[in-house]
């Protein structure tokens, strides 16, 4: 089999810019995805039954259903329906962070949940608030425990992110499929855009590494 390494050097350029859009999308889509889950996760804690009953079905919703047809839902129907109009980037950054809240939402619930009871009673017999409790006593502790776990979440939404594709959003595999097409050839492109998306997420499971140290997380 003969591999034509022209294919991939004429395409580089393309690929290093998809591969700018696929860290974009995956860091906003994780940025987002954070700060939406944290209230989520509050939501979902709440003692009262009508206020839960919503981010329930949010997460129910967000987790059990294909990330793809989310991915058609708000590009083809909701965010059209909403704005008038929508970019794939647009579709591709409000999907990802959504999906990626709920997740999100539940791996701050765990964190927040595995402190033992034992220390917010502490702390409000010491008198504070139940905004200080959060604050001081809860949040420091689960951020921490949730490093591990929000890793993982990053590394999928990056891999995740390629479904972007489907829509010709401008990253990573799209500038594969076009290259495939372009020349009828399927190892050049395809072995590069995967050995691309292996260098990201070696590079972040390595960064997380080092903040789990940095954090020592037990
Ligand atoms: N492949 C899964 C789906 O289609 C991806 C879910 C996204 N996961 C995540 N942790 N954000 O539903």
């Amino acid at each position: 089999m003969d591999f034509r390494f022209e294919i991939i050097t004429e395409y580089m350029p393309f690929f290093l810019e998809g591969m700018m859009l696929t860290i974009l999308l995956s860091v906003v889509g994780v940025l987002v995805g954070c700060i939406l889950g944290f209230f989520i996760a509050l939501g979902k804690m709440s003692p009262v039954l009508l206020i839960r009953f919503p981010f329930t079905w949010y997460i129910n919703f967000l987790r059990g259903t294909p990330l793809l047809v989310q991915l058609f839902l708000f590009h083809y129907a909701v965010l059209p329906a909403l704005l008038g109009d929508t970019t794939a980037v647009t579709s591709v950054i409000v999907t990802l962070s959504l999906n990626s809240s709920a997740y999100v939402a539940e791996i701050f619930r765990a964190g927040l949940q595995s402190i033992d009871k034992g220390q917010s009673e502490a702390a409000h017999s010491l008198g504070m608030n139940k905004f200080q409790v959060m604050r001081y006593v809860l949040l420091p502790q689960a951020f921490k425990r949730s490093i591990p776990p929000l890793g993982n979440e990053f590394i999928v939404l990056l891999k995740d992110s390629s479904l972007g594709a489907m829509i010709a959003a401008p990253e990573l595999l799209y500038w594969g499929r076009a290259a495939a097409s372009q020349y009828l050839r399927v190892w050049e492109p395809y072995l590069m855009v995967a050995l691309i998306y292996l260098v990201l997420t070696l590079s972040l499971t390595y960064l997380l590494n080092y903040l789990e140290r940095r954090f020592d997380v037990k």
